[in-house]
């Protein structure tokens, strides 16, 4: 164990300070403690009844206050003084560092994921530069997690529906555990993270390097990603069934769902499973998948099924794949444009709302019109809404979209639908 008194240097300022403040108890307890007992022993000793002695009276003491005031005032000051030391110690853990880098953690059954300021997210992962302080804002998405790494001393709750704020001081560059410290359900021990501390050089060059390493293929990155967002923990690839169903033996297999009714399990059930496990959850599984939705994009999910098919062995069909190629090429085209053509300055892509209806779920959904009515946000709908959007107005934003009829080609037209589609819930 990495501690103040160990050699070397400590992991974290707060290291040194929580390990001060116990040792400083510890001591001092140990003194009062090796005290007492030893007077004790010591008294027994000397006062013990002694062979062929002659039977004499106990004394008759009926109280001593200058000894009873001592053993009053001495404990009062020493837990005073452990008080106020812990309470420093305390305080100055708690207390805002200026120029903290944000960083928010979220911990879901059963895993914890981080989400940077610069909008990368990360699972079981946390990268932070040595020498600079963190906030973390921690919170959770179903039940109590506690979030704790033992080698800087620190644990904070993260509570579902609060956030709650944790300082970190890496000084020095490694690897740590983290680890959820409350019970959470049957993956709680599963439940781990590692906090990497890198020099301040090296993190700066990791932060410019692309999330996906060249040279990869498809099923490559999908199995890097299947193991970054903590999948393993809950699917087996084969053997001994985990949490969920294994994945070795999973593609294009019929499956038979809680509801009683079959599905075939292809790309789409795969993706849907990914995004919104609970719509279609195998019989005999709890349902206790998280969504992926915030932190796969459409793009890591195609390659996260293109591992999964090759785990099960079995060939690509060429045509669905070329089509699915297709596909993905175009919503990456329309994503661009959604950018380029300023969308995004309206339209959120993650639920919140801005000048207009968020395009996350948008598709396929049913909206109220402006005046009464409703529609379906299908093809025919979001084409007109682009094209006119004067024409069907959603309930209760504002009509200023402008018309962009006859400024986009009827191609970029499709590609913006087909990205919009990729944001289907
Ligand atoms: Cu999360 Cu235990």
């Amino acid at each position: 164990m990495a501690n103040a008194y160990a050699l070397g240097e400590a992991a974290s300022r707060t290291t040194t300070q929580v390990d001060s403040l116990f040792l400083f108890i510890t001591v001092v307890s140990l003194f009062f403690f090796l005290l007492v007992e030893g007077l004790l022993i010591y008294f027994a000793i000397k006062y013990r009844r002694k062979k062929g002695a002659e039977p004499s009276a106990t004394p008759d003491i009926r109280g001593n206050l200058l000894l009873e005031g001592i053993w009053i005032v001495i404990p009062t000051l020493v837990v005073a003084v452990f008080f106020y030391y812990g309470y420093r110690v305390f305080r100055d853990i708690r207390t805002p560092s200026p120029g903290a880098a944000d960083i928010h953690a979220v911990g879901r059954q059963w895993l914890f994921e981080f989400r940077y300021p610069d909008g990368r997210s990360s699972i079981n992962e946390l990268r932070v530069p040595a020498g600079r302080p963190v906030k973390l804002i921690l919170s959770s998405d179903d039940v109590i997690h506690s979030f704790y790494i033992p080698a800087y001393r620190l644990k904070q709750d993260m509570v579902p529906g609060q956030y709650t704020t944790l300082y970190l001081h890496p000084d020095k560059a490694g690897t740590y555990d983290i680890l959820c410290a409350e019970y959470c359900g049957v993956g709680h021990s599963t439940m781990r993270a590692e906090l990497i501390v890198m020099e301040p050089g090296a993190y700066a060059a990791w932060q410019e390097k692309k999330e996906a390493p060249a040279g990869l293929s498809l099923a490559e990155r999908g199995k890097a990603l299947v193991g970054k967002s903590g999948c393993p923990a809950c699917h087996a690839l084969e053997g001994k069934e985990k949490i969920g169903p294994n994945f070795g033996q999973q593609f294009g297999r019929k499956v038979l769902l809680a509801d009683g009714t079959s599905v075939t399990a292809d790309e789409e059930y795969l993706r849907e499973s990914i995004y919104d496990p609970k719509a279609k959850v195998v019989k005999g599984y709890p349902v206790v998948m998280p969504t992926f939705k915030e932190s796969l994009s459409p793009d890591d999910v195609g390659a996260i099924i293109a591992y999964l098919k090759s785990l099960s062995g079995e060939k690509e069909q060429e045509k669905g794949e070329r089509e699915e190629k297709k596909e993905d090429a175009a919503a990456q085209k329309g994503k661009k444009l959604t950018e380029t053509l300023g969308c995004l300055g309206c339209h959120s892509v993650d639920g919140s709302v801005r000048v207009g209806p968020s395009f996350q779920g948008l598709f396929g959904r049913q909206v109220d019109l402006e005046g009464g009515g409703k529609a379906t946000a299908d093809e025919a709908y979001l084409r007109e809404s682009i094209n006119q959007p004067k024409a069907k107005v959603v309930k209760g934003f504002p009509n200023v979209m402008p018309e962009f009829k006859g400024k986009i080609s009827e191609e970029d037209l499709s590609a913006i639908i087909a990205y919009l589609k990729t944001l289907k819930r």
